[in-house]
């Protein structure tokens, strides 16, 4: 599809906000009978990788039209938005090999029932590997790599019981000297994609906000020897601090001076500014396997992390409305 507009607002974002009203699952998706399971607007055009990515770590897959009624259901929600042909991705993706399209679970697109839009799929400039659903429910490929509004779905299943966490994901566990979850990502991300994981899954990269809650991480970072990692950098692990774009000031990603937060000691020699990638930019925030923060420059480098969650982030009211 060469071109179409995607700017699909304001209905999708009241949407959103009352399907808090059903809280089974978390408190942002809301349960539809037809589609045996729940579903997530995300309004905010995103490429398919980070698509895809999101609705995986909401413990969701990204939804696919796998039947007639899930097909309807999403054609509802995507019908809540207003402009003009605004299309949303769908999982439908050529990816691994140009033209064998399949659902994010691996169903062909054959099982589909799938109806072109007219003159659709074109694999435009031979670069089109991803599908989108118009607003009538035909579909059109476009490149992955263009941004588009999506939707996530969590099929009903008979292991879905919350833990003590407040999540499905048993990887989170709670410690009680901070009343806190957290879990160890081993498999390293940028910053800014672990930071945008630990939110999908509930939660937020790690802020330390003692002493005693260093050494909750420290001693989680332990469990997790070098060897054990997969990532460029594995004695550093990505936390929820950031340089908000001014060089050496250092605020949490809820926005508090890591001073005030409760935790602020470097390692020696850091920060240490490292510019060796590029001269411009910023720094996010690292600690090193002995407690000890560190800077070091957000883009290109994956570290391992850790996601830290309340106990009640999916599912309690927000007493803050
Ligand atoms: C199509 O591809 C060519 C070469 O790969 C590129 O130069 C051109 O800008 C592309 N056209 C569009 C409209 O994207
Ligand atoms: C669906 O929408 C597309 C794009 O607006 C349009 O070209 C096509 O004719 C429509 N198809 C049906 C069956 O309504």
């Amino acid at each position: 599809m060469e071109t179409r507009a995607k700017w699909c607002l304001s209905f999708g974002l009241l949407l959103t906000v009352m399907s808090t009203v059903n809280s089974q699952y978390r408190y942002d998706y809301s349960y539809h009978t037809k589609a045996r399971g729940w579903l997530k607007l995300h309004i905010m055009p995103s490429t398919f990788n980070d698509a895809f990515r999101i609705c995986n770590a909401e413990g969701a897959v990204l939804a696919s039209p796998l039947n007639i009624l899930l097909k309807n259901v999403m054609m509802t929600i995507q019908n809540k938005m207003v402009g003009d042909s605004c299309a949303l991705y769908t999982g439908i993706h050529s990816i691994f090999a140009q033209g064998s399209f399949a659902s994010v679970e691996g169903k062909p697109i054959a099982r589909l029932g799938i109806e072109w839009a007219p003159n659709e799929p074109d694999n435009y400039n031979n670069t089109e590997s991803c599908i989108v659903m118009l607003q009538n429910g035909t579909m059109a490929d476009v490149r992955c790599t263009e941004t588009f509004p999506f939707i996530c779905y969590k099929k009903k299943s008979n292991n879905m019981a919350l833990n003590d966490c407040g999540t499905i994901d048993n990887e989170y566990s709670l410690d009680s000297r901070t009343g806190s979850c957290y879990k160890f990502h081993r498999v390293g991300r940028t910053w800014r994609n672990a930071y945008m994981t630990c939110m999908a899954e509930g939660g937020h990269l790690a802020i330390i906000n003692s002493q005693t809650e260093m050494q909750v991480l420290k001693e989680l970072f332990a469990k997790h020897p070098t060897d054990s990692i997969s990532a460029q950098s594995r004695d550093v692990i990505a936390v929820g601090f950031h340089d908000w774009g001014e060089s050496r000031v250092w605020y949490t990603v809820h926005g508090q001076s890591i001073v005030d937060a409760g935790y602020s000691t470097f390692a020696q020699g850091q920060p240490d500014d490292d510019k060796s990638f590029d001269s411009t930019g910023s720094h996010c925030g690292g600690m090193f396997r002995d407690g000890l923060l560190d800077d070091f420059w957000c883009i290109g480098n994956t570290l391992p992390f850790i996601c830290e969650k309340r106990p009640d982030s999916l599912t309690a009211e927000d007493d803050d409305l």
